[in-house]
């Protein structure tokens, strides 16, 4: 589970009370897939980096089954993101030299191969299946980000935050991709963090929330 308690962070130019988003709080349990909207520029992927700990903050905290995440140090924040949380960036990220394969193998080595959803399988599955040995410089925006989203859900991570995870996919693998993350909660309880611009992917969430002015509110409920 997922907890996040009175986070705050203040801009960049932080010598007033400005603040990017302050007390945010956000519970998301186990098998739960909550979504995150908000306007461009509101501070979505700087509250995920926040949550994770790879962002400082300047009040608050945030822990994963009782794991702390943020306030801690880097050595900390490495582990946790090898054991406690995955994360999907708006870009993928992933390491040039190694193959589509290799990458989501690199992510399952690293976090002691403890997953139940072998590499192999969740790249067929995400329809990732005769380019899994070429390169990420080789393949499209879609396959690269369909890879980082593999890698995410590879590891033991109990939480998944995923940064417009679907922006560079067409309809059939956005369906994919969605169902794969939805199956990592049923079957793995974990749960997933999404920020996305487009209300259809929000609509598969049993949760929508909005980031606007500073703050995080629930804005619709439950999936269909
Ligand atoms: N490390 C940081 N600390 C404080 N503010 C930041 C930091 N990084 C980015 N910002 C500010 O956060 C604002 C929102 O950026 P971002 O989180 O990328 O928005 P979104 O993902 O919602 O489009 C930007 O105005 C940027 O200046
Ligand atoms: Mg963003």
């Amino acid at each position: 589970m997922l907890i996040v308690e009175g986070l705050s962070k203040k801009t960049i130019a932080s010598t007033d009370e400005s603040w990017l988003f302050k007390d945010v709080n956000l519970t998301v349990s186990a098998g739960e897939m909550v979504a995150i909207m908000g306007k461009s520029g509101v501070g979505k992927t700087t509250l995920l980096n926040s949550l994770c700990g790879l962002l400082p903050i300047n009040d608050g905290k945030c822990t994963v089954d009782g794991v702390q995440l943020t306030n801690v140090g880097k050595r900390r924040v490495r582990q946790n993101l090898r054991e406690s949380v995955s994360l999907v960036f708006q870009s993928p990220h992933l390491v040039p030299g190694f193959t589509l394969l290799q990458n989501v193998q690199l992510a399952w080595s690293i976090s002691g191969k403890r997953s139940p959803f072998p590499p192999h399988e969740v790249l067929d599955r995400l329809d990732i299946e005769d380019e899994r040995n070429q390169l990420p410089e080789s393949v499209s925006g879609g396959q690269a980000q369909r890879t980082a989203i593999a890698r995410s859900l590879v590891t033991p991570a109990k939480v998944i935050l995923a940064d417009e995870p679907t922006a560079a996919l067409d309809g059939g693998n956005v369906g994919k991709a969605l169902s794969e993350l939805r199956k990592a909660c049923a079957e793995s309880g974990k749960c997933v963090v999404l920020v996305t611009h487009d209300f259809a992917i929000a609509s598969h969430c049993e949760r929508v929330l909005h980031l606007e002015g500073g703050k995080l509110r629930e804005s619709s409920s439950s999936r269909n």
